[in-house]
């Protein structure tokens, strides 16, 4: 499949497009609460791979932040995160890069776009970019190679995307963001929800699936960019 710079929507059906963001709150919620140390009141915030913009949204209303800016290369999803924003100091934009948007970050936030990324080293250099000395960049990843569900979500996955997915390992990870000046660190999302279990679900066939992904598999790395 070829990459395109930019889509419609990232799943070919755009209902589940949207249904995505309250399908992966429950998630955020838990990479907000383990990683945003401090009053953000004068912190500027990139999401990376925003879609429709819940993530920001949710950080906003809990964390308010100085500005942020949220970018994906799908398109529509941009345009109904720009109408739901209301007055949030938000701009959310098509882009593929960060370091396009010429300016730099205190924090930034990924859940869920490495593995759609063909190169980490590219994509390490450019959040390197856009993150200040110091500022931490958080990424939430759970389609890895090393997930117990992968090799099954690989096949699921490809069939709703419309970009091609990547077979990262976490230490692919790892080794990317550590070669281009990054400080690196990890922790499980060990998340602490009630997850609503869906019977017969093509992702998880067994709650314990279910169970050991979101306690083990899926993980946040945390990336600290060293000052020069
Ligand atoms: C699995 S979705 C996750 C979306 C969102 N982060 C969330 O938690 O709901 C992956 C997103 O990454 C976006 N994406 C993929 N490749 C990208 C790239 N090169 N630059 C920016 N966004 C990208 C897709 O369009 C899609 O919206």
């Amino acid at each position: 499949m070829l990459r395109p710079s930019t889509i419609a929507t990232w799943n070919r059906n755009p209902a589940d497009e949207e249904a995505m963001g309250a399908a992966h709150a429950p998630i955020w919620r838990r990479m907000v609460d383990v990683s945003v140390p401090h009053d953000l009141s004068a912190s500027t915030v990139l999401d990376y791979g925003c879609n429709q913009g819940g993530f920001l949204r949710m950080l906003y209303d809990t964390h308010p932040f100085k500005s942020a800016i949220g970018i994906d290369i799908a398109r529509e999803s941009v345009g109904r995160a720009e109408l739901l924003k209301g007055h949030r100091p938000i701009g959310y934009q098509v882009a593929s890069t960060a370091a396009s948007l010429g300016r730099t970050f205190d924090f930034a936030f990924s859940h869920e776009v490495l593995y759609l990324l063909p190169d980490l080293a590219a994509h390490a250099a450019d959040m390197k970019a856009a993150l200040r000395p110091g500022g931490a960049y958080v990424a939430a990843v759970g389609c890895h190679t090393e997930s117990g569900v992968w090799p099954h979500w690989r096949k699921l996955i490809a069939e709703t995307s419309s970009i091609p997915l990547f077979d990262h390992s976490l230490e692919d990870v790892a080794k990317a963001f550590s070669a281009a000046g990054f400080v690196v660190a990890v922790r499980p999302l060990a998340l602490d929800a009630f997850m609503p279990v869906t019977v017969g679900s093509p992702y998880f066939p067994k709650i314990t699936d279910q169970l050991r992904y979101y306690t083990t598999d899926k993980v946040l790395f945390r990336f600290v960019r060293q000052a020069a």
